[in-house]
């Protein structure tokens, strides 16, 4: 199997996993096995150090709600909670597994924090996430992509192990040989905006084109278009540059809405407030 093939290649071993189990050993009526069979995925544990840097990589603080995909027996949820101040939810659909890790919480002293569902990952609503964590499969974490690129832009999404084919991370998490994932939910800019005119700035049109969170495009003023340069697209703040007529860069930092772009346009050193509107 895929999974375990994936593992063998780690060089991780059984006793290094089992010794990672970390929350997994405090119940005394059931105890998961590893490897033990899931409805989409068998159960493994993400270590206690993949977990830690997952989470600081998420930038995970008291105000996020932070949803473990597939929970097994708790560890990213009870962490979230217990380390980072998050309210957590973990989804499980192993109903033995999913009271485990509940127990397991309320032995770490999390209970109100964490709640832990029985259910199936592509059945339940985690739209409320602000990170979504997940140790799946390539195929799952595929078959999850679009579900994920409509939440609320900015939510950061980490995954254990596996990518997100041609959806490039915005950020790779190490721990020792283990290797995870981070991407941050990209507000929908493509298309044509038109900027109001103000104090000393002429009509322009901007026209963005998108591939996930990689943006680019050209700036229209007075009939002349130019490329933008560096442009960068982080959750819904949008940022980019251009040289005006007189060859000097102006820069642009917005933050994206449905149908505004609001922002502030830096020229010779000062500031303007702006807006554009989609077309
Ligand atoms: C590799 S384990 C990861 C556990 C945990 N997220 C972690 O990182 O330690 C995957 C988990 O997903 C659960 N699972 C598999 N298919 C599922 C589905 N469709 N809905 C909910 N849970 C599922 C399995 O039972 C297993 O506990």
């Amino acid at each position: 199997m895929d999974f375990c093939r994936h593992f063998i290649l780690l060089g991780l071993t059984f006793s290094v996993l089992y010794g990672c189990a970390g929350v997994g050993q405090k119940d005394a009526s059931f105890k998961p096995m590893l490897r033990q069979s899931g409805k989409d995925v068998m159960w493994l544990p993400t270590s206690q150090h993949m977990v830690n840097k997952m989470l600081t990589a998420a930038q995970v603080t008291a105000k996020d709600i932070v949803y473990d995909l597939g929970s097994g027996d708790g560890v990213i949820p009870i962490t979230a909670a217990q380390q980072f101040k998050a309210r957590a939810v973990g989804v499980e659909y192993d109903a033995k597994l999913a009271e485990f890790a509940q127990k397991n919480a309320q032995q770490a002293g999390v209970a109100d924090k964490v709640k832990i569902i029985r259910g199936d990952i592509f059945v339940e609503d985690f739209s409320e996430a602000t990170v979504v964590t997940m140790y799946l499969l390539p195929e799952l974490n595929l078959q999850l992509r679009p579900t994920l690129l409509k939440m609320k832009p900015g939510t950061r999404i980490v995954a254990n192990a596996f990518d997100m084919q041609e959806w490039t991370p915005d950020q790779i998490v190490s721990a020792g040989s283990e290797q995870g994932f981070l991407w941050i939910i990209p507000a929908q800019v493509e298309g044509e905006w038109d900027f109001l005119p103000y104090e000393g700035f002429v009509p322009a049109r901007l026209s963005l084109r998108q591939s996930f969170q990689q943006v680019g495009g050209t700036l229209t003023m007075a009939g002349v278009s130019q490329p933008l340069l560096g442009a960068q697209l982080r959750g819904d703040q949008l940022s980019f540059h251009f040289l005006g007529s007189d060859n000097i860069a102006q820069s642009v930092l917005a933050t994206v809405t449905t149908d505004a772009l609001l922002g502030d346009h830096t020229y010779y050193g000062r500031a303007h407030s702006f807006q554009a509107k989609r077309r």
